[in-house]
């Protein structure tokens, strides 16, 4: 076991051998409450038989065929799926690998609606500022986490970065949610304005906010204007819900919840729930329609994409988070957690915030709670909440950059949708220790 190229090769990880429900059990017999489902990924936890049994069916009977040649069956039933329930338009569904193929099909997808309606001159793409759309170039190139790009920035694409919405921090203590959003949304149009609204092709978007801002819901009315905006120049909305979507936030798509149908939708995570690998972009007819009417064909593809083991495995989780009631227990299972957090940490000292949605949420960890000022990012201490989280038996999702790319540590919650009243009970408990253990030992 020496040679797999670790993502920190000061790390030493445990060996995960075995899944049982919303637990991952290492080589030593360590037991751990994934609260994060790996990374919002594994939503149906770790052993759901069904779908076990859907992909060795599949492989059984087909595991790959090569989507320039053929289609599969999986492939067809999952797509009739996934547009069967989306928001009104997005009937096309495009299949990726991950969220970052997902994302960069977006903003291809985007750029070769403009060529074929006669815009070849719209180029220009604004996301927000502690956004991340992933790790490939293109959607690195569209993220905003400071630290993430820093490296790369001399391969990237230039884009251009907005402010999120992060009310905690950034909304004024007097200045309306209504007031706030149209704040946000005047300097989207400025930044529109200043690119030329005939140059910009997308504005793209994590509907909530994940892995770098930690689980920030936009204020009501937010996202709505956004969409006025973009129509009124003809811009794209991408919409990433690779992290909040199918379920995660209590509804299927995050967007419901904000009203808005966005023209491109990118979806992974909790597509496959981690039993197979696999993205998807959902496209609205006006982009697909201009594609199938113009050129005919889309300039893109994956020797994987659309594989089929992987078709069959979404197929599975997608049926069972249907057919299960899942989106509705996310629902119920967020207000316990929710109201456990606020318990749990309501008062703490060095929780600042306490954010979230559906099984979504986020502790913002601050030095002093009335300055909100973040303890020193030399300190690491999302480093040590995750090891010390890890030593009790659970594992979570603690970041750091939520105020600046750099500064600010927080700790996102993301479990299995069939996680129990009892496991929230473990969780908030465990959490609780690790948090107050990390936070003494950086003192
Ligand atoms: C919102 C969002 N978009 C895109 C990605 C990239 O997905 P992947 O890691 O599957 O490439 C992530 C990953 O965390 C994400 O949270």
């Amino acid at each position: 076991m020496m040679h797999v190229f670790h993502r920190d090769q000061r790390e030493s990880y445990p060996v995960a051998v075995r899944g049982e429900g919303c637990y991952l059990i290492d080589s030593h017999g360590q037991r751990y409450l994934d609260a994060a489902a790996g990374a919002a990924v594994s939503c149906l936890g770790h052993s759901d038989a069904e779908v076990i049994a859907a992909v060795e069916a599949q492989l059984r009977r087909l595991p790959y065929a090569v989507t320039s040649f053929f289609t599969t069956e999986p492939a067809e039933q999952l797509a009739d799926l996934l547009a069967s329930d989306a928001p009104p338009g997005l009937d096309k569904v495009w299949f990726a690998l991950d969220g970052s193929e997902a994302v960069e099909s977006a903003l291809k997808l985007a750029r070769q609606w403009a060529i074929e309606t006669g815009q070849p001159q719209r180029r220009e793409i604004i996301s927000r500022r502690q956004s991340y759309h992933g790790n490939t170039l293109g959607a690195l190139s569209a993220g905003g986490n400071a630290f993430r790009r820093a490296p790369y920035e001399p391969l990237l694409v230039p884009m251009h970065h907005v402010s999120p919405c992060y009310p905690y921090r950034e909304q004024g203590v007097a200045e309306s949610d209504a007031a706030y959003a149209e704040r946000l949304v005047r300097e989207l149009e400025h930044e529109i304005a200043r690119l030329g609204a005939e140059n910009v092709l997308a504005f793209i978007a994590e509907t909530v906010a994940g892995a770098t801002l930690g689980s920030a819901c936009a204020v009501p009315g937010y996202f709505r204007r956004v969409r006025e905006v973009c129509d009124r120049y003809g811009v794209l909305m991408i919409l990433d819900e690779v992290m909040c979507g199918l379920g995660r936030t209590g509804h299927l798509h995050a967007c419901l919840a904000e009203d808005v149908v966005p023209d491109l939708l990118c979806l992974a995570k909790g597509l496959g729930a981690g039993y197979q690998p696999i993205g998807a972009v959902l496209i609205h007819r006006k982009v697909s329609d201009a594609i199938a009417s113009g050129s005919g064909a889309f300039q893109h593809g994956h020797t994987f994409m659309g594989h089929a083991a992987a078709c069959a495995g979404a197929l599975a989780v997608q049926r069972a988070i249907r057919n299960r009631g899942l989106v509705e227990a996310v629902r119920e299972r967020g207000q316990s957690l929710g109201k456990r957090l606020r318990e749990q940490f309501g008062g703490h000292p060095h929780v600042g915030d306490i954010r979230g949605r559906g099984l979504f949420w986020t502790l913002e960890l601050v030095r002093e709670r009335d300055t909100k000022q973040p303890f020193d990012p030399s300190l690491g201490l999302q480093a040590r909440v995750k090891a010390e989280a890890m030593l009790r038996g659970l594992t979570c999702y603690p970041m750091a950059g939520c105020v600046d790319g750099r500064r600010g540590d927080h700790v996102m919650l993301a479990p299995p949708y069939i996680i129990t009243e009892h496991q929230l009970d473990e969780l908030a408990d465990k959490l609780a220790r690790a948090i107050d253990v990390a936070i003494e030992s950086s003192k």
